[in-house]
């Protein structure tokens, strides 16, 4: 087989292979953050992209895409329900985002949870060179860095986590913690999204198995383990190019248009997903209607809410109340023609979401917990000229660099309402001051910074490290 020097391990490819209506296969890009930000990462670097092609049964071949060598790892039917909806999606999931939704625990889950990151461990082994790099993401993997170590003690090994670390009383309700912590402990270097998630996790080291650490640095079998953060973020000049495209340009005033050209258009883009605090944010729109603070027609939303996880229940409870409240906001407000909410339940490409951030004057934000979010960042690049207006909640890793956002605790309805309404009432001239601030710290830092500084410190960390026995 091909081999790489430098080798990313996700469980999502960058692209889906999906069945249509009538039977034909096709690939198709697939959704979220982690996608978003190393697909670019990866077109520049080359290298090969290790991840679950979206389907069940036997894997694709290897490919080429754009550059990148696609080495698809298979799961049967009944991994994908243990490993990806249990163990990764209703145990993990709500645990690191701070349990807003109970944790499911199953034994099963867990065992096959150990065996799914073992293949992905044994993919990485296979095609990983002499001494290559080898980074690999998010929490659907964490046994891999240890297990990767055991068949290749030669590689350089880092980890990315993309969600929320949890405190240490949270981490510790897991039946499997310490598995779970050895696994991560076996990387060079351990990212995470914020500064206080790193602190969370060298604590933990010392709290659940005694290890000594030094700041970030923690002492494992006569080896250091790095831990730092490393905020991600998007590829800020690509989307300001889309933003100005005259077709993206021209379809943002066309969707004005047919939403009947209203003062105030509120746009909410997230996956279907109970962190993202959808139904807090048309709970305070509808507030705002009744209390007549807003006006049907005078101010629309849009929520595009992404299908994601169907299968797990967490995500079809939510589907249901949130579809109950777009109805009934509907029901109360909207008159013939004139909804008060528009609500798509489907994907979009990054064209027709950029000319919706294009479109909207007001970009809501508001999870209850998020890693990092991207979409707001995304909206703020796409704002070049026109401010606009970010509301976000305290609660997601980007609030910590768009300090120029309407930023809200989205426990508090009436905080939520309130910088809605700041936002809506804010002079055009200090929106554009505001985003002109947040938009120069993108440019900065975007995600090829974010990649470059990571594989820095990845490569500083395993120089330290104690030859290989
Ligand atoms: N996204 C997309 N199409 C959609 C919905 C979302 O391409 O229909 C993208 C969006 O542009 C963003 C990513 O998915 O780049 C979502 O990342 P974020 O960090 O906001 O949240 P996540 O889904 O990773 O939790
Ligand atoms: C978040 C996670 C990613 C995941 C994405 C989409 O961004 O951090 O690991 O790929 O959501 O979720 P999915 O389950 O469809 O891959």
């Amino acid at each position: 087989a091909e081999r790489s020097s430098f080798v990313v391990v996700a469980n999502r490819l960058p692209v889906d292979e999906v069945t249509t209506p009538d039977g034909e296969r096709q690939w198709r890009t697939s959704p979220g953050g982690l996608v978003t930000a190393l697909h670019p990462v990866l077109t520049e670097h080359g290298g090969t992209w290790i991840g679950w092609a979206g389907g069940t049964g036997e894997a694709p071949d290897p490919f080429e895409l754009e550059g990148i060598r696609i080495h698809p790892v298979p799961l049967s039917a009944e991994e994908l329900e243990r490993y990806y909806e249990g163990q990764s999606n209703a145990t993990i999931w709500p645990l690191y985002h701070d349990a807003v939704e109970t944790p499911v625990y199953k034994r099963r889950w867990r065992e096959t949870y150990r065996l799914v990151n073992q293949r992905f461990a044994e993919a990485a082994a296979k095609v990983a060179d002499d001494g290559a790099t080898v980074w690999v993401q998010d929490y659907q993997l964490q046994l891999v860095p240890a297990m990767l170590r055991e068949l290749r003690p030669d590689l350089k090994i880092g980890f990315f986590l993309h969600i929320p670390f949890p405190p240490i009383e949270l981490f510790m309700q897991m039946p499997f913690r310490a598995e779970v912590l050895r696994g991560l402990l076996g990387s060079d270097l351990v990212g995470f999204q914020q500064r206080l998630a790193a602190q969370n996790f060298v604590r933990l080291a010392r709290h659940l198995l005694g290890l000594r650490y030094e700041g970030q640095s923690i002492q494992v079998d006569g080896r250091k383990v790095k831990a730092g953060a490393f905020p991600i973020s998007i590829d800020t000049k690509e989307m300001e190019r889309l933003a100005a495209d005259p077709k993206v340009q021209a379809r943002a005033k066309e969707i004005r248009a047919e939403l009947g050209d209203p003062k105030t258009i509120i746009l909410g883009v997230d996956r279907l997903d109970y962190t993202k605090g959808i139904e807090l944010r048309l709970k305070a729109f509808r507030e705002l209607l009744a209390d007549g603070k807003l006006k049907v027609g005078d101010a629309v939303m849009v929520q595009v809410a992404t299908p994601s996880r169907e299968r797990v229940e967490h995500y079809q409870t939510l589907r249901v109340k949130v579809e109950r409240e777009v109805g009934r906001i509907n029901g109360e407000f909207g008159r013939v023609g004139v909804p008060a909410v528009h609500y798509l339940h489907q994907s979009y490409s990054k064209q027709e979401l950029a000319a919706m951030y294009v479109a909207a004057d007001v970009m809501m934000v508001t999870p209850l917990r998020d890693g990092m979010n991207l979409v707001a960042k995304e909206y703020v690049a796409c704002r070049a000229d026109t401010g606009g207006a970010l509301v976000l909640s305290e609660f997601a890793g980007a609030a910590t660099e768009l300090r120029q956002s309407f930023l809200c605790n989205p426990h508090d309805p009436d905080g939520v309402k309130d910088a809605l309404l700041r936002a809506v009432g804010t002079e055009p001239a200090e929106l554009k001051r505001r985003m002109r601030v947040m938009q120069r710290h993108l440019r900065t830092h975007d995600v090829a910074q974010w990649a470059q500084t990571f594989l820095e410190a990845l490569e500083v960390a395993a120089e330290g490290r104690e030859p290989a026995p």
